[in-house]
């Protein structure tokens, strides 16, 4: 069978027009996801029953012909499965108990992958269900952001406890990115094995850090990350996105080794260019502008394809989809970008 269009354009080729999904395309924006979400006794129960997470993954395939499935789950299941118990509570997002530099040494990674089972349950059972035309993404979440969770307990607005915290106890922190750099490399492995195609690594809190910080606590762990995977997986298609990376994303690029990067919105058409030229970008369509509709939505389209069209690009947003956004400005979008 011939590659899956999202494949062909992560490893560089150039697609007219170019493939398209969207980050947090299963979200409280589709009323389908509302419905199914009511089902399930909390959001973590949605990610952990496969024949939930499976449905939710499936709606914006069916609803709108994305060209990617990405897997229904959440980047703190890996913290989870670590005995770091996750909870969330409605409106107030992730909350779990903040880790001290002590207990790191103390983490039991022994029940891991039994307890991410029914993730690759899900995942197996998605590549049975979707177009043979779909590619299926697997994802974690990088070192440094899930470790932002796990040493503040919740999301913060930039980070400074866990930046910090890495300040003051760089020892017991790199040990702590380097378990969780160890424990998603096998976890994205497994999802390949069941049926991946390729695999992002979200690194949602990688524009807070200085430049010697970004390099210890988000070049390194990645760079380890994909290494790891492609010891197990030589062929393993790895998309990076390190929101808010600005200027250093030629080098996240080239140390860490992804194949194709995810651009926020932020970054500069000019820079997205120069980026495409060593390989493949995805992005970066403001996701207001997406709620925004109308022209400021065509605009928007129009100058990424534009300015990218002509190389190696995977459609995207910048960042994920808000509850807020229109589903017509979704169908827009899409129109738009295929040239209907
Ligand atoms: O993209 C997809 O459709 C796949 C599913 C997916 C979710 N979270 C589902 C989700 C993915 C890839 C993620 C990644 C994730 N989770 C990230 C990295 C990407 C990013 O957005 O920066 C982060 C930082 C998290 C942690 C997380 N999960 C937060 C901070 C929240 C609360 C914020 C919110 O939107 O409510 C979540 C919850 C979450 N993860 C929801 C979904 C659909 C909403 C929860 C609900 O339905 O009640």
């Amino acid at each position: 069978m011939k590659e899956r269009a999202v494949i062909r354009a992560l490893k560089g080729e150039t697609l007219v027009p170019p493939p398209i999904w969207m980050m947090r395309q299963a979200g409280r924006y589709l009323p389908q996801y509302r419905q199914t979400r009511a089902r399930a006794k909390g959001f973590l129960d949605l990610c952990y029953t496969p024949e939930l997470a499976v449905e939710v993954t499936l709606q914006p395939i069916e609803r709108f012909g994305f060209d990617a499935a990405i897997l229904f789950s959440d980047i703190l299941v890996v913290p989870d499965a670590l005995g770091r118990k996750v909870t969330f509570t409605e409106n107030r997002g992730p909350e779990m108990v903040p880790i001290s530099a002590s207990e790191i040494g103390k983490i039991d990674p022994s029940g891991f992958h039994d307890h991410l089972a029914p993730v690759y349950r899900t995942v197996e059972e998605l590549r049975g269900k979707l177009p043979g035309e779909t590619t299926l993404l697997g994802f974690c979440g990088a070192p440094w952001t899930v470790a932002t969770y796990m040493v503040a307990g919740r999301g913060t607005a930039d980070q400074a406890p866990t930046r910090l915290f890495a300040f003051r106890e760089d020892e017991a922190f790199r040990s702590l990115l380097n378990l969780l750099a160890d424990k998603s490399s096998e976890y994205l492995v497994r999802q390949i094995r069941a049926g991946a195609d390729a695999v992002q690594i979200f690194d949602s809190w990688s524009g807070v850090l200085d430049e010697a910080a970004f390099e210890a606590y988000c070049v390194q762990p990645v760079k380890r990350v994909v290494e790891r995977v492609r010891a197990e997986e030589p062929d393993a298609v790895i998309i990076g996105f390190p929101r808010g990376a600005g200027s250093l994303y030629d080098d996240y690029r080239q140390k860490t080794g992804v194949d194709a990067l995810g651009l926020d919105w932020s970054v500069p058409l000019s820079q997205a260019k120069r980026l495409q030229k060593a390989g493949a970008v995805q992005g970066n369509l403001d996701p207001m502008r997406l709620v925004a509709g109308g022209r400021a939505l065509d605009e928007g389209v129009d100058r990424i394809l534009a300015a990218l069209g002509d190389g190696p690009l995977v459609f995207n947003l910048g960042h994920g989809i808000t509850p807020e956004t229109p589903v017509a400005h979704v169908e827009q979008m899409i129109a738009r970008v295929r040239g209907a």
